[in-house]
């Protein structure tokens, strides 16, 4: 847990135009002042990000969403009531203080209010809106501690806020407001069910082309190990031909894991549900690369709840 001088020296910090990583429920942002240009420009550069991608403006709380929206609709103001703090992102027409280098251009913006106490902590210290992508270098697995944040971003980062592991461990759901009816633009720890459940009506599912959020192309979410998403039923039969290719294979199933494995197989840890799978895979994914295997085979959770992000996610890292 991060203690009051961590947050002053990172408040400093971000009051300094500086980086500060710190700690959500779902991934580690990596945050700067959202109305400082230089800060952005130095938070795009560190990430090695394309400039068109927006990011997510953090805020204390729902009481902000007039400060950096405007033309909120009535749905938005029922998911920002019913999942803020949490992990769920509301994209809304951008009020016309919301700098271009945050909205990548657009004329929206990204708004989320993280359920995570040094978070909401560094957020009402801050008193101010926080521009974070995820705390990985470009196309990488996002960081789930902060370690795995210094692994990436060491020396390149003012202040690192450790808030242990994440308890989410997938990004937020993304759903763009602006629409009628609301489209999901990336699944994340907000089931699709509750957000329908929620404003009475279905959405879209837009988490492919063109008008998807950017950066949530095909290809991400990757390790250096190839990805495969198997069934179950096939996990001895694909692993006992890449062994006998000399590859290094390793196994990311949710519990029970198949039987009959051939030897040699790595079974990485298995996670109960997805729940618990979605807060163990990049820790895993990373774990694969730490362990050196060339191949991890993957087999997914149900996708009710979070399953469909950890399927996403499995999906897009295999895309690589
Ligand atoms: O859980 C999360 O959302 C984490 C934590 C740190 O809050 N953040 C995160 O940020 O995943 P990032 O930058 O890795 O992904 C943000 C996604 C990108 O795909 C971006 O294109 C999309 O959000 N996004 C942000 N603002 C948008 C906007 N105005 N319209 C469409 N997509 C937007
Ligand atoms: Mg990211």
């Amino acid at each position: 847990m991060a203690t009051a001088v961590g947050i002053d020296a990172a408040v400093d910090a971000l009051r300094r135009g500086g980086l500060v990583a710190f700690p959500t429920e779902t991934v580690y942002g990596l945050g700067c002042d959202a109305t400082n240009d230089q800060a952005l420009a130095r938070l795009y550069a560190v990430k090695g990000r394309p400039v068109e991608h927006p990011v997510i403006v953090h805020v204390p709380g729902a009481d902000a969403l007039d400060d950096w929206a405007v033309d909120v609709p009535p749905e938005a103001r029922i998911l920002a009531g019913a999942c803020w703090p949490g992990p769920l992102t509301l994209v809304l027409r951008r009020a016309t203080r919301v700098p271009d280098a945050v909205t990548g251009g657009r004329d929206t913006v990204g708004l989320r209010v993280p359920d995570q106490p040094v978070a909401a902590a560094l957020l009402h210290a801050f008193d101010g809106g926080i521009a974070a992508p995820s705390a990985n270098r470009f196309g990488r697995v996002s960081p789930t501690t902060a370690d795995d944040v210094r692994a990436d971003l060491d020396g390149e980062v003012d202040v690192v806020l450790d808030g242990g592991a994440c308890t989410v461990g997938v990004e937020s759901t993304i759903v763009d407001c602006t629409t009628v009816p609301p489209a999901i633009l990336r699944l994340g720890g907000i089931p699709r069910a509750l957000v329908e459940e929620l404003i009475g009506s279905s959405v879209a599912l837009r988490t492919s082309g063109e008008t998807a959020s950017p950066g949530t192309m095909a290809a991400h979410y990757a390790p250096d190990a190839r990805v495969i998403v198997v069934d179950a039923g096939d996990v001895a039969a694909r692993a006992t031909g890449f062994l006998a290719g000399g590859d290094r294979v390793g196994l990311l199933s949710v519990q029970p894991v198949p039987r009959d494995l051939p030897e040699g197989l790595v079974v990485l840890d298995s996670p109960v549900d997805a729940d618990d799978y979605a807060r163990m895979l990049y820790s895993q994914l990373r774990d694969a690369d730490r362990r050196g295997l060339d191949v991890v085979l993957a087999v997914a959770p149900t996708t009710e709840g979070i399953g469909a992000a950890v399927l996403d996610r499995l999906t897009r890292a295999s895309a690589s």
